[in-house]
């Protein structure tokens, strides 16, 4: 089955965004990040461990009647690297990005470390600087290079 067969899976949208080539299994983590949990009414189809020739297995995540910003977009690269952003106009791909890496990550993720600031009950928000293999707290410089998703403060 080739990646053109398995679209047919997920209809196509009109306008919106489709983030394609997400490592399988991180789409829901996507729409945290984006901060979409249905209740701003747009719709939103999501293709979980579909097959892909590049990736063996992939995810996709399309939102419809939504562009997304590229600072909200640039938060995917954490967890996302490789994934393509579609911007999507009246049916046909009218934009298309690689995403890229912010330099700083403000309020989006919470710091492991128990005795941080951060975690004090303080009115403090997180920010982590981004390095090229993980992310470091801003306040105690705990570093975070594994599994990012499991600190996202959304
Ligand atoms: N797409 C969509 N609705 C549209 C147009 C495109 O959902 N109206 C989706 C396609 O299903 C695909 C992605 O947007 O997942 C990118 O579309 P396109 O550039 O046409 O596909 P490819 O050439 O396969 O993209 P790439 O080279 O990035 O793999
Ligand atoms: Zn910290």
């Amino acid at each position: 089955m080739t990646e053109k067969d398995t679209e047919l899976r997920i209809s196509k949208i009109r306008d919106g965004t489709v983030i394609d080539h997400v490592p399988a299994g991180d789409a829901l983590h996507v729409l945290a990040i984006l901060g979409i949990d249905g209740s701003g009414g747009e719709g939103v189809s999501l293709g979980m461990n579909v097959p892909s020739e590049t990736m063996g297995k992939k995810d996709i995540v399309k939102v419809e009647g939504r562009e997304m910003s590229q600072a909200e977009l640039d938060v995917l690269s954490l967890i996302a690297p490789d994934a393509t952003v579609n911007i999507v106009r009246d049916y046909a791909v009218a934009e298309k990005t690689e995403i890229e890496p912010p330099e700083k990550v403000t309020g989006l993720l919470t710091c492991p470390n128990r005795h941080c600031i951060t975690n004090a009950g303080e009115p403090v928000e997180t920010r982590f600087d981004v390095l090229d293999d993980g992310v470091r707290c801003a306040y105690c410089e705990t570093i975070v290079r594994e599994e990012i998703t499991d600190h996202l403060a959304v």
